[in-house]
C-alpha cells in the first residue's frame, strides 16, 4: 500500500519519480507528490491520480538531482492534497515519504503540539516528520541519528525515505514491516517499495530488512545500520525481472494481460518441477522437508483474498491426495484469536505479494509456537518468502493488475504440485494415479488457450448482465472456492455485490435472494456432483432466477437449463479450477469496462495490503 520512489544522483530526479510512481500506481491511487532539493525544498502535490500530478506540476519548477516521491493509499485523513506526501517539517527543512501506519502517532502528535508543532494534514506521516526534527534539533544531532532514535520511539510498519535541504547529498531510507528496495547504479541510487521503478537503471539491488535503515550518498558511498546503531553489510542480488513483465505489451490493462498470461505462467511455473513420462515431481522447498510436513498433525494454510480462495482448493487437494489434514485460516482472523499451534503443525502461508500484513502476523504467531512455516509466494525476495523456512515461488512475473489472476492460478498449480509429491512420497497415491494427473497438469496451459478463446462470446452474456445488481456464484466441492474467487472477482472491479455459495447452501438462505433479477452463475463442470448441481440449476429455475453455467463440452442437460452456457474444455476434476476461474476474469472483465470502471485501479484498493 502507497507507493515510494526515491533518486540521488546525477541525472534529474523529477521524470524518475514521475516514471516509477506510474508504475508504482497499482499499490495506491488517491493522490500522488514529489519533493526536490534544488537548493531550495520544491513540494507538488495533488490529490487524484500521478497524471493530476503531472498537469499540476506544468509550467512549475522541477529541477533537482535528489528527490523523493510518493503515490498514496489513505489510511489517515482523506485524500485530499494537504494529506498527500511528502510531508514536510514545520522548519520546512526536512521532507519525507511513508508506506505504512505509526500506530502511537496519536501520543507523539499530543506531546509535539505542547512542543509548539503545528500540523497541517492529518496523517501519521506528518507526525513522524517533525518527531525526527524535533530530536535533531534538541539534540544536535546529524538526520540519521535523529531518524534512528525516532524509530526506536515509533510503534507501527513503515518504508520511509527522507531528504534534507541542508544535506542534498544524501538521502536516508528505512524499513519495518513495509518493503523498500535500494538500487545501485554508478555513483546514483534508487529506492523504491518494489523493483519495478528501478528495473529499467540498473539489475543491483539492496533489500533492505527490518529495522534497518540507509543512508545513500550521492558520491556512491552507502552505509547501512540497524536501529541499534549496528553497522550492517549489504547483501547486493540481481533482479531477475525484465521491463517488458511490467508494460502492457499491447493490451489495454494490465488485468486482460495478465488474464491472457496464464498459460505461459503455468507452463513457468511446472517447469523443471515435473515430468508425466517420467513420473516424478520436485518442488525444491517440498523435497527437503517432505517427512515433516507428512507427519504435520494438520497443515494450517494462511492467507488472505484470493491467495485464500486458493487455499481452499489446497484444502480439497491435499486431503484428497495427500491424507494430511489441512485447516484454511483466514490470516486476517487468525492473529486476532489465541489460535492453538504446536511445533507439529506447518503453515503453509500464500501470497502474492508475500508483503500482505495480516499474512505476516500470522506466520509470526505460527513461528513463535514452533510451527514450520512453508511460503508461496510470487514476489522474489519478498517478507514472507525471508520469514519462512521453506517455500515455492510461483514464477507468475509482475502481477500489477489489482484484481488478482495469474498469480492465483500458478499458486493453485504449486499447491497442486505439493499435493502430488506429498502423496508420492507417501505412498497415497498410485503411480499411475500419479501420472495421470500430471500428464493432465501438462495439459493445462492449452486447455486454458482453449478457455482464452471464449472471450467473446464471454463479452456477449457481459453485455446481457451488466447492469445486474447482485449476482450469486455457486459451485459444489472443489467448484466451491471458484465460485468464491469469480464472485470477489466481479465485486472487486464491477462493484456489484456478488456472493460466492456451496451450491448446496442455497437452500439455507441464499434461495430466498432469487427472483427474475438474479443471475446465478453455476460452476458446473464437477462429474462427482452433476446430478446435484442439475437439481440445484432447476431450483433456481423453478424460481425464476437466471442462470449461467460455466460446463464441460456436450453437458446436454445443462444446455437445455441454463440460459447461458460458457464451455470449457474437461480436465482431471482436482485440476479443474485452473481452467474454469478463466471464463469467471473474463465475465468480470467485461462487465466491469461496461460499466466505465477501471480494471486495474478499481476504488479502495491497493494491490499490496501492508496495513492491518
Ligand atoms: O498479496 P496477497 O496474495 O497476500 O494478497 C491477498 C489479498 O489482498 C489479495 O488476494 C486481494 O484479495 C486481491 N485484490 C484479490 O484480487
Amino acid at each position: 500500500m502507497c507507493g515510494i520512489v526515491g533518486y540521488i544522483g546525477p541525472k534529474e530526479a523529477y521524470p524518475i519519480l514521475i516514471k516509477g510512481l506510474k508504475r508504482l500506481e497499482y499499490r495506491g491511487y488517491d493522490s500522488a507528490g514529489v519533493a526536490l532539493l534544488n537548493g531550495d525544498l520544491t513540494i507538488l502535490k495533488k490529490e487524484g491520480k500521478v497524471s493530476d500530478l503531472e498537469m499540476h506540476a506544468e509550467g512549475k519548477n522541477k529541477t533537482g538531482t535528489v528527490g523523493i516521491g510518493h503515490t498514496r493509499w489513505a489510511t489517515h485523513g482523506v485524500p485530499s492534497d494537504l494529506n498527500a506526501h511528502p510531508h514536510v517539517s514545520n522548519s520546512a527543512q526536512l521532507a519525507i515519504i511513508h508506506n505504512g501506519i505509526i500506530e502511537n502517532y496519536a501520543s507523539l502528535k499530543t506531546e509535539l503540539v505542547k512542543r509548539g508543532y503545528t500540523f497541517k494534514s492529518d496523517t501519521d506521516t506528518e507526525v513522524l516528520m517533525n518527531l525526527i526534527e524535533d530530536i535533531k534539533k534538541e539534540e544536535e544531532v546529524d538526520i540519521e541519528e535523529a531518524l534512528r532514535i525516532a524509530l526506536n520511539e515509533v510503534v507501527g510498519a513503515y518504508a520511509i525515505v527522507v531528504i534534507d535541504k541542508a544535506n542534498p547529498d544524501k538521502i536516508i531510507a528505512a524499513r519495518k514491516g513495509s518493503p523498500l528496495v535500494i538500487g545501485i547504479g554508478d555513483k546514483e541510487f534508487y529506492v523504491a517499495s518494489d523493483a519495478s521503478p528501478i528495473v529499467e537503471f540498473t539489475k543491483e539491488v539492496v533489500y533492505l530488512n527490518d529495522e534497518e535503515f540507509a543512508v545513500l550518498h550521492r558520491n556512491g558511498d552507502m552505509e547501512i545500520k540497524d536501529l541499534g546503531n549496528i553497522t550492517k553489510t549489504p547483501y547486493i542480488q540481481k533482479l531477475e525481472m525484465d521491463l517488458e513483465t511490467i508494460e502492457k505489451g499491447g493490451y489495454d490493462t494490465f488485468m486482460l494481460k495478465e488474464i491472457y498470461e496464464q498459460p505461459k505462467v503455468i507452463g513457468d511455473a511446472l517447469r523443471g518441477r515435473m515430468n508425466a513420462k517420467e513420473g516424478w515431481i520436485k518442488l525444491g522447498g517440498v523435497s527437503e522437508f517432505a517427512t515433516r510436513i507428512n507427519n504435520a498433525e494438520r497443515l494450517i494454510i494462511g492467507a488472505c483474498g484470493t491467495s485464500w480462495h486458493s487455499g481452499l482448493i489446497a484444502e480439497y487437494v491435499i486431503e484428497e491426495l495427500a491424507r494430511v489434514p489441512v485447516e484454511v485460516e483466514y490470516a486476517s482472523e487468525f492473529r486476532y484469536r489465541n489460535p492453538i499451534v504446536t511445533s507439529k503443525d506447518v503453515m503453509i502461508a500464500i501470497s502474492q505479494s508475500g508483503e500482505t500484513a495480516d499474512t505476516l502476523a500470522a506466520i509470526e504467531i505460527a513461528k513463535e509456537r514452533q510451527a514450520l512455516i512453508f511460503g508461496i509466494c510470487n514476489v522474489i525476495g519478498s517478507s514472507i518468502s525471508r520469514v519462512s523456512h521453506a517455500g515455492a515461488y510461483t514464477h507468475a512475473g509482475p502481477e500489477i493488475g489489482v484484481a488478482s489472476t495469474k498469480a492465483f492460478s500458478t499458486q493453485v498449480a504449486i499447491l497442486m504440485l505439493m499435493a502430488l509429491q506429498l502423496a508420492q512420497k507417501k505412498g497415497s497415491i498410485s503411480a499411475s494415479r500419479l501420472r495421470q494427473i500430471l500428464y493432465e497438469l501438462e495439459e493445462i496451459p492449452k486447455k486454458i488457450e482453449e478457455a482464452l478463446t471464449l472471450n467473446d462470446e464471454i463479452e456477449r452474456i457481459a453485455a446481457k448482465y451488466f447492469e445486474a445488481e447482485n449476482f450469486l456464484y455457486l459451485g459444489r466441492g472443489i467448484n466451491f472456492p471458484v465460485a468464491l474467487e469469480g464472485a470477489l472477482k466481479l465485486k472487486e472491479i464491477s462493484y456489484i455485490h456478488a456472493e460466492g455459495y456451496p451450491a448446496a447452501e442455497m437452500k439455507h438462505g441464499p434461495i430466498a435472494l432469487i427472483d427474475e433479477n438474479m443471475p446465478v452463475l453455476f460452476i458446473a463442470t464437477n462429474k462427482s456432483a452433476h446430478e446435484k448441481i442439475v437439481s440445484n440449476i432447476q431450483e433456481v429455475k423453478a424460481r425464476k432466477g437466471k442462470v449461467i453455467a460455466v460446463i464441460n463440452h456436450a453437458d446436454e442437460v445443462i444446455e437445455g437449463l441454463a440460459d447461458d452456457v460458457i464451455r470449457v474444455p474437461e480436465t482431471e476434476e482436482l485440476l479443474s479450477p485452473l481452467v474454469s476461474i478463466v471464463p469467471l476474469q473474463l465475465l468480470s472483465y467485461h462487465i466491469a469496462l461496461m460499466r466505465n470502471c477501471n480494471v486495474d485501479q478499481p476504488r479502495n484498493l491497493a494491490k499490496s495490503v501492508t496495513v492491518e
